[in-house]
């Protein structure tokens, strides 16, 4: 049975051994992995800890002054870095899923590693979790482990990882964040991916493609919040389809509303919504976003499907 309570004393002692007398730097996304990773490593080394929010201009609605707001209201040291422009810049021309992952990686690693120059640090604190390395191992997902392919090499220029949950799987997380005592908000929070919205525009990422897909993705969340689902967002498509607004033909945009259940992300059940909630996203989300026309709801499981589309 796994103990929260003694987890959270071993890892504060192991932080504590590994950081000594030096500064560590977070990058916490305001998901729960890198929050509970931030607050592990600021309840073992204080303010010799800095969390940095890197706004790539991807997230959510709200979701950079939430991150913030929460790391203030814990007592962390932390530094907003504004890097939509950078972000959006290496998305240019490019459409592949893979080569945006990578595009977004290579952007991430590189932004981090600056800061952590910029505040002489050399220690890093990355909130990866078991299912992260498991999944890495088997080359489904490559995002961590990744400073080396981009020329951060941890050894040559002196960085040191610290990964404090790498044994963990999420529901043991979870279980450290409550026992943290971190608002349900984290703890509870629903998973999302690290490239963010990225995924969730098919083809060219753009900010003005972004804003429709953020807009749709706050509507089902909101109509949503009871369901208790898995996962719950909106996908914008690369393709446009005809409709009626205000008496006109428009050829506008297509949104797809894709709610899962699942334990673990491995495989997922469209979930069977309530017809009027799904009328009631439709309704807004056309309304609300005037180039979209249509709005389609996936009712695939994974497998065949994966959870996100790209
Ligand atoms: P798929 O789409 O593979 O997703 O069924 C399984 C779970 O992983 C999340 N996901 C990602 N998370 N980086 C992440 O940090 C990624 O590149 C990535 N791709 C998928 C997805 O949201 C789901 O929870």
């Amino acid at each position: 049975m796994f103990d929260p309570q003694e987890f959270i004393r071993n890892s504060l002692k192991g932080i504590r051994e590994q950081v000594g007398n030096s500064e560590v730097i977070s990058a916490c996304s305001g998901g729960v992995d890198s929050t509970v990773t931030t607050f592990l490593v600021h309840k073992a080394v204080g303010n010799k800890l800095i969390a940095v929010f890197i706004d790539d201009g991807l997230r959510r609605e709200g979701e950079p002054e939430f991150v913030v707001r929460t790391l203030k209201n814990l007592g962390v040291r932390n530094r907003f870095v504004d890097a939509k422009k950078e972000f959006f810049e290496v998305f240019k021309g490019r459409t592949d899923a893979e080569e945006k992952r990578k595009a977004f990686r290579e952007k991430f690693y590189r932004t981090l590693g600056r800061i952590a120059k910029e505040e002489q640090i050399r220690i890093i604190a990355q909130g990866t979790i078991k299912a992260d390395v498991i999944e890495t191992v088997k080359g489904i997902k490559t995002q961590h482990n990744v400073l080396e392919q981009i020329g951060i090499n941890p050894e040559t220029y002196g960085y040191q990882i610290i990964e404090p949950l790498k044994e963990l799987f999420k529901p043991d997380v979870r279980k450290v964040a409550r026992e943290l005592g971190l608002p349900k908000e984290i703890s509870e929070r629903m998973p999302f991916p690290g490239p963010a919205l990225s995924l969730r525009v098919l083809g060219i990422v753009t900010p003005e493609r972004v804003a429709i897909v953020r807009k749709a993705t706050e509507i089902v969340e909101e109509e949503t919040k009871e369901l208790g689902t898995f996962q719950n967002f909106a996908v914008l498509h690369n393709d446009k389809a005809t409709g009626i607004k205000d008496g006109k033909r428009v050829y506008g945009n297509i949104i797809t509303v894709r709610i899962v259940d699942s334990e673990d992300a491995v495989t997922a059940i469209a979930k069977q919504v309530p017809y009027n909630i799904l009328m009631r996203i439709t309704k807004r989300i056309t309304t609300q976003i005037p180039s979209v026309v249509r709005c389609l709801y996936d009712i695939t499981n994974k497998p065949p499907s994966t959870i996100e589309f790209e």
